[in-house]
């Protein structure tokens, strides 16, 4: 190939991405103008509407969980859609007509299964993971993937964030949720809530796990297909076993690390050296130099009694 016909590739290639980060950009303004008549109600704790029989402003209170943040909505993964992409334009009407709380919703694999543009997040695997998990062969399908991905403010974190404690407390936090919130957990079952603390009492430096693992480390089987395990097992297979995470073979490194992990297996002589960038789990980041180092060390010290003794047997003979 020619170097101008190179030039000229790289050139297009280069256009291709300017526009489509403007097209994208294009998008979300353009949907932020038809966006706003939504946001005028949901976006704050009180909305206002003229009321055509006595023709006065009214101003009324909106239920807090139909608040949503447009600062959020604005970083989620969705940003660049229209409300009602997901929800029927007859929201555009106000009061919103009656037979649209039967209104059906999406699922996430309506859009993104078996879709080629979208298989590096393997979508379809994800699935079938969630029908396997607890959440699913327990309860309904009012449990659904957005039970987790809250659909006005869910981003993918794990995949982008390179501050590891930044994502864990997200990822619990999708959790805790439910888990620490009675009215959300109970969306689900009657059952009174089992607190967290309290069920995992039996966990040393209950706090510093929370902020340096996730919920998923324990909960869920591990997967090689999935950056992001889905099946959450019954709660008497989590992990309570110590060694499985602080031991020369961690669990971690096919979870929590595995992003990381493909990176470098070996640094600096470190076993799972790709942790200690952001932790030192005890038992889990022994080093082989530091290793070598002592069993030579153990040798000459060996060496140095055993001469001793026998120059002292020597002299004694004198
Ligand atoms: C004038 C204020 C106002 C505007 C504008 C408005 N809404 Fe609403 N919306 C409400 C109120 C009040 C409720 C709760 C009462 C009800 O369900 O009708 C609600 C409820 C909803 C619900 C929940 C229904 C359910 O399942 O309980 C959805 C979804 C919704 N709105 C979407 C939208 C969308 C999308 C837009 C923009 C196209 C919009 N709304 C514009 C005031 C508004
Ligand atoms: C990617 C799809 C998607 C987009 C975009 C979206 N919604 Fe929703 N919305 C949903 C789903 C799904 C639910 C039901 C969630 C559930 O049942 O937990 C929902 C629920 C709601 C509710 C009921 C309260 C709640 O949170 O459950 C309101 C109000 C609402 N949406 C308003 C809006 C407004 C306003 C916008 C635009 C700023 C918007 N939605 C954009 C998918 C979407
Ligand atoms: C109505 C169709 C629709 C539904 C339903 C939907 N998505 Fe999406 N999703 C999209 C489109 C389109 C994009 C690309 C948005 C853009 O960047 O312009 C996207 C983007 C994403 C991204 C990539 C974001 C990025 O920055 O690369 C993820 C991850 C994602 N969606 C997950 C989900 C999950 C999880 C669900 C269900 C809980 C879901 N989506 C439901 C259409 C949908
Ligand atoms: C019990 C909670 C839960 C449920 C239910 C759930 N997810 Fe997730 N999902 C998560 C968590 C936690 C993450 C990690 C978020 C992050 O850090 O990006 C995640 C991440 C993802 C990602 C991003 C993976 C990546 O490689 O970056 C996709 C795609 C996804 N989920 C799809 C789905 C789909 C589809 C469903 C339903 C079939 C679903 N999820 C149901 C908790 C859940
Ligand atoms: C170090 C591993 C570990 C971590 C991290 C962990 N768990 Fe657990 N969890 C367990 C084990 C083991 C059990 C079973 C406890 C028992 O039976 O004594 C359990 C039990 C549970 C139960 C069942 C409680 C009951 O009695 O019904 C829930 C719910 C739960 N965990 C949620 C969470 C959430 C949410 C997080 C994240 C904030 C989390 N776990 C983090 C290991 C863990
Ligand atoms: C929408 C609310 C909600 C979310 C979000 C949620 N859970 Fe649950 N979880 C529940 C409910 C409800 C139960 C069932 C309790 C029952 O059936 O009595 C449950 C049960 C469990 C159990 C116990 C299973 C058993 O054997 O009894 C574990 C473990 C668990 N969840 C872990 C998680 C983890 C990890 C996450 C985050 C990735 C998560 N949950 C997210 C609501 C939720
Ligand atoms: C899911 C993996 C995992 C499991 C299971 C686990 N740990 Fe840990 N543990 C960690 C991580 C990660 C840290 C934090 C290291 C750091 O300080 O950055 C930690 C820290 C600790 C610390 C604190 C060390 C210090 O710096 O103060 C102790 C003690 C500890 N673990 C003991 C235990 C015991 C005992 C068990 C079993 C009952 C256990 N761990 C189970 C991952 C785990």
């Amino acid at each position: 190939m020619k170097p101008h016909t190179i030039i000229l590739l790289l050139l297009s290639l280069l256009l291709a991405t300017v526009l489509n980060a403007s097209s994208k950009e294009d998008k979300i303004q353009k949907n932020k103008r038809l966006n706003k008549v939504c946001f005028n109600c949901h976006n704050q704790k009180w909305y206002h509407y003229q009321n055509p029989e006595t023709e006065l402003e009214v101003k009324k209170r909106m239920f807090s969980e139909l608040i949503i943040d447009s600062t959020e909505f604005y970083l989620s993964n969705h940003r660049t859609f229209k409300c009602i992409s997901c929800h029927s334009d007859e929201y555009e009407e106000f009061p919103h007509p009656g037979e649209l709380r039967m209104e059906e919703k999406y699922a996430c694999n309506d859009c993104h299964g078996g879709d080629e543009d979208w298989a590096h997040f393997k979508f379809d695997e994800i699935e079938e993971q969630f029908w396997e998990s607890s959440h699913s062969t327990s309860h309904d399908e009012t449990f659904s993937c957005w039970m987790c991905h809250e659909p006005h403010s869910y981003h993918i974190s794990a995949r982008n964030e390179e501050n590891l404690l930044d994502f864990i407390q997200y990822d619990n936090n999708i959790c805790l949720n439910c888990h620490a919130n009675a009215d959300n957990y109970q969306r689900i079952t009657d059952n009174i809530n089992p607190n967290v603390i309290e069920t995992h009492d039996w966990l040393p430096n209950q706090q510093l796990h929370f902020e340096n693992v996730r919920c998923i480390e324990c909960h869920t089987e591990i997967s090689d297909n999935t950056l992001i395990a889905h099946k959450v097992l019954p709660k008497d297979e989590a992990v309570k076993n110590c060694v499985e995470c602080h031991s020369g073979d961690s669990r971690l490194m096919e979870s929590l690390y595995k992003h990381l992990a493909i990176e470098s297996r070996a640094k600096a002589g470190f076993l799972n050296g790709v942790m200690l960038d952001q932790s030192f789990v005890i038992g889990a980041n022994r080093n082989s130099i530091l290793n070598k180092l002592s069993a030579w060390l153990f040798i000459l010290v060996l060496g140095g009694i055993t001469i001793h003794g026998l120059l002292r047997v020597i002299l004694k003979k004198k």
